[in-house]
């Protein structure tokens, strides 16, 4: 098992309005009549925790992360807000809220079954589950890594394996099977980004990092960058102006209880 390094918060906010945009989107896809408590799983830096307690302000809200800088970052920022340390497979069952939140996180955890299940059992009568992914495995961003890793670097050819997606028909049987009522769509966010090197930025604090952690010389790491680079320049064609459009697919559901 190959240790995955803490987060760079800094590169992950840098893009803090493209990350931040899908949780506005899911938040106000939901209805629940004025939730009491909130919890946001894998909230990061707590972007998108603010983004609950701007549309419900007189809720309860936890953010909850397994990152240590994740949680050290969110505490500094909102220091009057609730912020925990901990794996969303450990959390204790018997506290419920009226909404459980999840954006850009479940592809980072496997068995999707197993994680909705325990979701969903934190979840009061009449509240919901809402979560966004990223379809990051079905983007053209995703061969231009994966075609830079195959080959040269042997500790990359699994890197894959970290993530876990399904196509939506999945996440419809799992939920349908507890929720009378479940809400579905897929996005695609067209990113205007300053050049394609704005993307290998986005994407290394996110869907690159596990790569980046398996190449420990900083020449590997500068040479696989410049692949992926490459990669990214001929997947992504430039605008006129050089501004570089990067469609982003993600897909949200929301199941009410
Ligand atoms: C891409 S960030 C999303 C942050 C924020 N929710 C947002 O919308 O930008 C994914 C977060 O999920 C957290 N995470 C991944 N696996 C987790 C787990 N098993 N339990 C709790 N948090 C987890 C990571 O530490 C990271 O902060």
């Amino acid at each position: 098992m190959v240790t995955q390094n803490d987060w760079n918060v800094e590169l992950y906010l840098k893009f803090r309005n493209e990350r931040t945009q899908p949780s506005i989107d899911l938040v106000s896809g939901i209805s629940v009549e004025s939730p009491k408590s909130i919890i946001d799983i894998g909230c990061g830096p707590g972007n998108s925790t603010q983004v609950l307690a701007g549309r419900w302000p007189a809720a309860g809200i936890t953010g909850l992360d397994n990152s240590p800088s994740m949680i050290e970052r969110a505490k500094k920022d909102y220091p009057s807000q609730e912020w925990i340390l901990a794996d969303v497979m450990d959390v204790d069952s018997s506290v419920k809220y009226d909404i459980v939140f999840s954006n850009a996180t479940i592809q980072w955890i496997p068995d999707h079954k197993q994680l909705i299940d325990a979701m969903w059992k934190l979840v009061n009568d009449n509240g919901a589950l809402a979560v966004q992914m990223p379809l990051y495995n079905a983007m053209p961003v995703c061969g231009a890594v994966e075609r830079a890793a195959s080959g040269r670097w042997p500790q990359l050819d699994s890197v894959m394996e970290i993530f876990t997606f399904h196509e939506p028909g999945y996440y419809y049987d799992v939920l349908s099977f507890l929720s009378e009522k479940v809400n579905m769509w897929v996005t695609d966010y067209l990113h205007i980004m300053d050049s394609h090197k704005s993307i290998l930025e986005m994407t290394k604090s996110a869907g690159l990092k596990p790569y980046m952690d398996r190449l420990k010389s900083e020449d590997d790491k500068h040479e696989f960058e410049s692949e992926v680079l490459r990669n990214i320049k001929e997947a992504y064609p430039a605008q006129e102006n050089r501004r570089v459009i990067f469609p982003f697919k993600r897909l949200f559901f929301i199941a009410y209880k």
